[in-house]
């Protein structure tokens, strides 16, 4: 018999333990998926030596055994080789592990990502292994750290430069001009792997203008990591395509602003965008290459956006449309002329509740959790899970906060700036409670309060001065919310 890792699972080995989850909490789902399907699990520090000896590759359990039973030395040779097999057996069951009689049918046998199909098998949601532990893994996680915050994703921006001239964008056209070493991204997926990160996003600027790209999504593969490509995909090569498609964690967001041309090239500013990014799109999706759109809501396309979710929904894409537009980072605001009228936020929301059954209930969903919310609350990701760093190496809380830099890997380790940054520690130590007007605010199970839409904002980029723009919207959410729930 022969056993291989699933090719679309994540594997850390921790020393006295082991974490293994599914790229699909990281990676990007189509319409028709399961959101049960998603998994992960923490196995016991034996597990973990069982799991580190699989690769990608399938491998025979009598090679297995052996390798296993050089880490185990007093153990005799057939226990190993029966509890290996009843490991596996398990983490089979649950999708972690493929097994085949042959090394090509256990190749075949791991299906990856299909259009055609939803080929992934079942997982289970959360499952803990170890002794005495009846938690969930995020328990354990706190609770073996310490409640220390772990560095689980990080953005990086390969480069600024970009082939279009998006109206909204929040970075400035100006700065659209450096790119990232390879050397220095390489010593940034390293220094990330030691930190057990788990996914990595690649964005810009437009990344596939830098010359290495399909270098760049080789280390992340050499390295393990979940890997989602954010591009405006009017530069995809045969190359690119053929590296990525034999990268079973790596997912892409594009971004289609309209299904007609005149509009979606307005916005780009870039005549002939709309027709390079379907082509690609249509690229991607013949090489059954996960694919997200992106389509934010503006005045320009407010009309329109409604053609690009129908017309995804034909090759069972998702598109997430969202009428938040951040101001620029450089604090200007120049950008933001573009956002939908309050009045047209109302329509949007009705409209998704018209055209979704289950957004009313996904709206109830939020507004339960967030009446729960405590004063001592993280307000979101932001330097307790994920972080971003640039092509100059300046590392900043979220991509669309570059106002605000936490410091530079030229000269500090990451790891340093994620435990020993001021500015890392001051936003970490953020909570509910430095919201005073939010917490006694009657809107706020309706509310998503971001520091950066406040800081981008604000003339000096103060992430507390609260941003009204925002405040507005989560009243409209509460009214139309409650005007539809009792229909
Ligand atoms: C910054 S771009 C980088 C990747 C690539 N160039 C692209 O356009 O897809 C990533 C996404 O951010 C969106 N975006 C840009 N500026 C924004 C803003 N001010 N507010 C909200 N989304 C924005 C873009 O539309 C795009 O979908
Ligand atoms: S949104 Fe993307 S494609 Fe548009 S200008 Fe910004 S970086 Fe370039
Ligand atoms: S609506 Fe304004 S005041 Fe209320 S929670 Fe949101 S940001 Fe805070």
């Amino acid at each position: 018999m022969y056993y291989k890792q699933s090719s679309n699972v994540i594997y850390r080995d921790y020393g006295s333990f082991g974490y293994i989850t599914d790229n699909r909490n990281f990676g990007y789902k189509l319409t028709t998926d399961d959101e049960s399907y998603i998994g992960d699990k923490i196995v016991s520090e034996s597990g973990a030596v069982f799991l580190s000896e699989l690769s990608r590759s399938p491998q025979s359990i009598e090679c297995l055994t052996e390798k296993i039973c050089k880490r185990f030395l007093d153990v005799d040779y057939e226990i190993i080789k029966k509890d290996a097999i009843e490991f596996y057996s398990m983490l089979e069951n649950e999708g972690f592990v493929i097994s085949g009689d042959t090394f090509e049918k256990c190749n075949k046998n791991d299906a990856g990502f299909s259009y055609k199909k939803n080929k992934y098998k079942r997982l289970k949601n959360t499952h803990i292994i170890n002794k005495g532990m009846e938690n969930t893994t995020q328990a354990f996680f706190d609770k073996y750290f310490n409640n220390e915050p772990q560095l689980t994703s990080i953005h990086v921006e390969i480069t600024s430069r970009c082939n279009e001239r998006c109206i909204h964008c929040y970075i400035p056209h100006e700065n659209k001009t450096e790119i990232m070493s390879t050397q220095m991204f390489y010593d940034i997926i390293k220094q990330a792997r030691e930190m057990k990160v788990l996914h990595v996003t690649i964005s810009g600027g437009e990344p596939m203008t830098h010359n290495d790209f399909v270098k760049i999504l080789r280390i992340c593969d050499e390295y393990n990591f979940s890997v989602n490509v954010l591009s405006n995909l009017t530069i995809l090569n045969d190359d690119i395509v053929k590296e990525m498609k034999h990268n079973h964690l790596l997912c892409v967001q594009t971004s289609i602003y309209s299904m007609d041309s005149h509009i979606h090239d307005s916005i780009t500013q870039k005549k002939g965008s709309l027709d390079k990014t379907i082509a690609s799109i249509l690229t991607l999706i013949e090489n059954d290459i996960p694919v997200q759109i992106s389509c934010p809501i503006m005045k320009q396309n407010i009309d329109c956006y409604l053609d690009v979710v129908k017309w995804a929904r034909l090759y069972n894409l998702n598109v997430n449309s969202d009428y938040v537009i951040i101001g620029c980072y450089d604090y200007s605001a120049r950008n933001v002329d573009c956002r939908v009228e309050l009045n047209d936020i109302r329509k949007i929301i009705n409209q998704r509740i018209d055209m979704d059954y289950k957004y009313l209930s996904s709206l109830e969903k939020e507004y339960n959790k967030k009446r729960d919310m405590r004063v001592d609350d993280y307000i979101c990701s932001v330097c307790n899970s994920s972080i971003c760093i640039s092509e100059t190496g300046n590392v900043y809380p979220c991509a669309g906060w570059q106002g605000y830099t936490l410091g530079n890997i030229k000269n500090t380790k990451l790891k340093d700036i994620w435990k020993h940054s001021e500015k890392v520690n001051y936003l970490r130590n953020l909570r509910r409670r430095d919201f005073p007007k939010c917490l006694s605010c009657t809107e706020k199970e309706f509310c998503t309060m971001c520091m950066v839409r406040n800081a981008n904002e604000h003339p000096q980029g103060d992430p507390l001065e609260l941003n009204n723009y925002f405040c507005d919207i989560a009243k409209i959410n509460k009214e139309v919310y409650f005007n539809r729930k009792h229909i």
